[in-house]
């Protein structure tokens, strides 16, 4: 293969290097193009053909449906390891030792301490709010409490903003839902595995001793695996362009957590529990939710199928599928929902429209009957998401640090007014 593309303008022809990646993926360095043509720039909405970086964390191919974190296949990595070592891996490169593994859990207990006037902020939000909407804020406000977290000129400093975020993330994300059901905060306990205390900081109930169900504990690490790392989505684009102008790593998550709320990516969780309700109560009739779907003057989706970048089935859905049976019969709970998810699962795998637009389920189509199966309010999917998704960020956003990538900035191509005369008010 040539290892240039030749592209022509005008008659002009220019060369740009053809980059080859360690999956034999190609992409066109364009970087000089608008240097050596005199200013004309590339246009592609959505960035469906954009590589906005080069990166070594998660490689996935979407026509084969494959999904790999630093090269273990998301299959091993859900089956063999620990939330914990995931984070680490994705963060740092390799699979922690029990030495690294223990100590970084330590580090991360260590900060795990929210300031108690963090307390008075939550107070402030109406019980009305959407629990990503707080989240999103209380993690900027971690800034204004942790300031040293933004200037990270060394990889202590930088390692030093990591446990921290790791640590007190999981308190923000128990109290955002506490604080709604009226319970008091909890702040966990270090005796206990990083899941576990999730569990406990949302879970437990003043007057009652909190019995960790292994099931649960399990069902929620291999949750957290699956939605650690996903690439260049759109959350983690937004983590990674904020950070490339050094707001600190507080900052850049808050707005990656506000880019996840959306129902077209993390927010999809919920819109796929509420759309499966809204079936059921409506009879439990599929085939008119399928019609809505694929009519086009309706503004209805199908919540809970396409990608993207998958485009055969989406691997994570399909170990959440399974996760989902063992989860619910383990429990002994029997969810009308799950049938009817099974039931629109069928109908879209053989229907033309579907079919021709290769959409699958994604990973959100089966997460939110194991969450709610656990106890967790429909509106408190899309902080579960994020709470696994966390690791994910932060290593993106250390890669681009330590990659000295330049501050993000897209190109546009202006089809607006031109020049005009104003007009004074009185004259228009
Ligand atoms: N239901 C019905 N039609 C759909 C759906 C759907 N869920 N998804 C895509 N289409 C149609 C779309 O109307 C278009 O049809 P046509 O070619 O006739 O105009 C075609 O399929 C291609 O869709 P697109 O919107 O151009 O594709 P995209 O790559 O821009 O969007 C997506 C991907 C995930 C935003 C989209 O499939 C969608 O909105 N899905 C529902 C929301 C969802 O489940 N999101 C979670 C994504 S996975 C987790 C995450 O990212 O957080």
């Amino acid at each position: 293969m040539s290892d240039k593309a030749t592209l022509e303008i005008n008659g002009n022809k220019h060369e740009f290097p053809l980059i080859v990646g360690t999956e034999n993926e190609v992409a066109i360095d364009i970087k000089t193009l608008r240097g050596v043509t005199g200013g004309v720039t590339t246009i592609d909405a959505g960035y469906k053909n954009t590589g906005s970086c080069e990166s070594e964390i998660t490689f996935l191919d979407g026509e084969k449906g494959i999904l790999r974190y630093r090269g273990y296949s998301i299959e091993e990595l859900a089956e063999e390891a620990d939330f914990l070592e995931v984070a680490y891996l994705l963060i740092f490169g390799e699979l922690p030792t029990k030495e690294q593994h223990d100590k970084f859990h330590a580090d991360i207990k260590s900060k795990s301490i929210v300031d108690d006037d963090v307390r008075k902020i939550i107070d402030a939000f109406p019980k009305s709010a959407h629990p990503m909407g707080v989240l999103s804020s209380l993690t900027s406000a971690l800034t204004a409490f942790n300031p040293s977290s933004v200037n990270v000129d060394s990889e202590e400093d930088m390692y030093n903003s990591v446990v921290k975020i790791l640590g007190k993330f999981p308190v923000l994300v128990a109290w955002t839902m506490r604080k709604k059901q009226g319970l008091p905060l909890d702040y966990g306990s270090n005796t206990l595995g990083y899941v576990e205390n999730v569990l406990k900081m949302m879970f437990k109930q003043p007057n009652e001793k909190y019995v960790q169900n292994k099931i649960i504990v399990d069902a929620l690490d291999k949750l957290l695996i699956l939605h650690a790392d996903h690439e260049q989505n759109c959350s983690t684009s937004t983590v990674r362009i904020v950070g490339s102008s050094h707001a600190g790593l507080f900052a850049s998550l808050s707005a990656g957590i506000s880019a996840l709320w959306g129902p077209l990516h993390g927010g999809a969780n919920q819109a796929v529990l509420e759309m499966l309700e809204a079936i059921k109560e409506d009879g439990g009739d599929t085939k008119k939710y399928m019609a809505k779907a694929k009519d086009k003057n309706d503004p209805f989706r199908l919540m809970g199928f396409g990608h993207r970048v998958y485009k055969n089935f989406d691997p994570r859905a399909r170990i959440i599928k399974k996760a989902a049976d063992e989860v619910l019969a383990d429990l002994g709970v029997e969810d009308p929902i799950l049938e009817i998810a099974k039931g629109l699962e069928q109908e879209a795998l053989n229907d033309d429209y579907f079919v021709k637009r290769k959409l699958y389920p994604n990973v959100d189509f089966y997460s939110g009957i194991i969450y709610r199966a656990m106890g967790i309010p429909t509106d408190m999917f899309t902080v579960m998401f994020a709470l696994g998704r966390l690791p994910g960020w932060i290593a993106q956003w250390r890669e681009m640090r330590l990659r000295k990538e330049p501050i993000g900035r897209p190109r546009q191509l202006y089809v607006g007014e031109t020049l005009r005369p104003f007009k004074k008010l009185e004259k228009r």
